[in-house]
């Protein structure tokens, strides 16, 4: 899961996603990172680790890292939280940049006419409730897809 600074949106996309993941019983490793520096080290942002705990997912032991061309070696699938995130990325991972392994999150949600999940950094608490039911109802659709592509049980 990658955002741009590893606070706001990838954090929770983590959470999010490994709760989901637990829920439904489909063994995963989940991690995020950002395509800047800026926050390397730091806890997820407060607003973030407020709507998570309102949905009973503790974010708040996830710090930030740095996006490196290493994941596209460590993961089966990146995901991406707006456009930029993923053009940011496609820089940063050079000749290690696999597009069978990238999508942006909300391309799984085919009825959604906006791809990016906005950014909730510079608005109130409101964004990140709306950034929260988005990435909630992506992963939840991403899990159901890779356990049927796996033959397994969904919710
Ligand atoms: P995120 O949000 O990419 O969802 O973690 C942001 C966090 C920090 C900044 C921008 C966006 N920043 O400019 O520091």
């Amino acid at each position: 899961m990658v955002c741009l600074g590893n606070i706001c949106r990838s954090p929770l996309a983590e959470g999010i996603f490994s709760a989901k993941a637990k829920e439904a019983g489909f063994d995963c490793r989940v991690d995020s990172a950002g395509t800047g520096n800026w926050h390397i080290g730091e806890p997820p942002h407060p607003l973030s680790r407020r709507v998570a705990s309102m949905n009973n997912i503790d974010i708040s032991h996830l710090r930030a890292r740095q996006f490196s061309p290493v994941d596209f070696d460590n993961f089966d699938y990146i995901y991406f939280m707006d456009r930029e995130n993923l053009k940011d990325a496609k820089k940063i991972a050079g000749n290690k940049w696999d597009p069978s392994k990238a999508a942006l999150l909300l391309d799984v949600l085919e009825e959604h006419d906006t791809k990016d999940v906005p950014d909730p950094y510079f608005g109130g608490f409101e964004g990140y409730i709306e950034v929260f039911e988005l990435i909630s109802n992506a992963c939840e659709k991403i899990i159901i897809e890779l356990n049927m592509a796996n033959n397994k049980a969904t919710f």
